[in-house]
């Protein structure tokens, strides 16, 4: 496990770099990360969390993943524990269960993965290989049970969603979901969130990525179903709009001191939203996006203040 001394150590140095209040780290030492409700089961689970696509993705696959231990160390000192993850990510899922195991944190973590033998939508899936898939994270995670399964993106819920409802009976899986980032989607996913029992949904939601608002996300609030929020820096456009734009001064009404802060504190205002993940490969920014889950949360106003101000950045620049 790794105690305050150590969290102190991780973010000697980084707290400068980001410009991190000492009263901030101290909050993140002190344990003082946000925690809100699973709608279906009343569990508390910490508001921020770690995604594992994208860079994260592409550390795991490489030779050296240190960077990555000390992700896990910056996250878990922090007082997070929500890792999303999904056999799609590559080495993701591999890697982070090795990691997290030799850390001392496995059984502290809550565990969410996907399963999605169907690919994208449309085919039919296997109901041995849907299985056999999910053995694989279990075995990957060395963990009794996976705290969260979904359905990644939409993949013939019919036969997945009955699957990870199989595991759920067993007792070997807590929590069912569905996920989907792909607008084309999103009819599908109120449909199946209208009509079967759900946990959770994964969805893609941002400061200039809003579309889940109108129909999804209130949906989820009268359904009792708890929210993943995806991508909630549009990967990387929402930096790169911002690039060469002062953080604004009302920022700190809220007691955000980055952007990162700024965008996930954002995303974590909307009342439908129980935890988000971005995704990290590196223990300085997972030690700021924790920062985003410390103090005050914007207020409706407040929203509407950082909607105009997004709106009047420029388009993100090509890469
Ligand atoms: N359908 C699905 O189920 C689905 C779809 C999309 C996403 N997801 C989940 O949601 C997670 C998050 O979404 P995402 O990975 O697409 O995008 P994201 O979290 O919006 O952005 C990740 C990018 O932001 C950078 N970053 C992270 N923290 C930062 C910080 N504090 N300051 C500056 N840069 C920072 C990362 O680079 P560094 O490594 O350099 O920090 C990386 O390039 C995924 O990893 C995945 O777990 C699920």
């Amino acid at each position: 496990m790794i105690n305050r001394r150590e969290f102190i150590g991780i973010t000697a140095g980084v707290g400068a770099t980001l410009g991190l209040t000492p009263r901030l780290l101290q909050a993140l030492a002190q344990g003082q990360l946000l925690q809100r409700a699973i709608p279906s089961s009343g569990e508390k689970i910490p508001v921020i969390g770690l995604g594992s696509s994208a860079t994260f993705a592409s550390v795991a696959r490489a030779e050296d993943v240190t960077a990555l231990r000390e992700v896990f160390k910056a996250m878990s000192a922090g007082g997070a524990r929500l890792f999303d993850t999904a056999p799609g990510y590559g080495a993701s899922e591999e890697v982070a269960g090795k990691l997290v195991n030799e850390l001392g944190i496995a059984s502290t973590m809550f565990w969410a993965t996907k399963v999605n033998v169907a690919g994208r939508g449309g085919s039919s899936a296997d109901p041995a290989a849907a299985r056999a898939q999910i053995e694989r994270s279990l075995t990957l995670f060395n963990q009794p049970k996976i705290d969260l399964m979904q359905v990644h993106n939409m993949g013939d819920p019919a036969t997945q969603l009955n699957i990870v409802r199989e595991f759920k009976k067993a007792g070997r899986v807590r929590y069912v979901g569905i996920t989907t980032t792909f607008p084309n989607q999103y009819a599908q996913l109120i449909d199946v969130m209208k009509n079967e029992p759900l946990d959770f949904i994964g969805v893609d939601y941002a400061a200039d990525n809003r579309d889940v608002e109108d129909v999804i996300l209130p949906l989820a609030l009268d359904k009792k179903i708890a929210v993943l929020a995806y991508a909630p820096f549009g990967r990387t456009s929402l930096f790169r709009r911002a690039a060469n734009t002062p953080l604004p001064e009302f920022a700190k009404d809220f007691d955000a001191t980055t952007y990162a802060q700024f965008f996930l504190k954002f995303t974590l205002s909307h009342p439908a939203i129980t935890a988000v993940t971005p995704a990290t490969s590196q223990a300085k920014n997972m030690i700021d996006n924790l920062g985003g889950g410390i103090g005050r949360v914007p207020t409706e106003a407040q929203r509407r203040q950082i909607i105009a101000f997004v709106d009047a950045l420029p388009p993100a620049p090509g890469r």
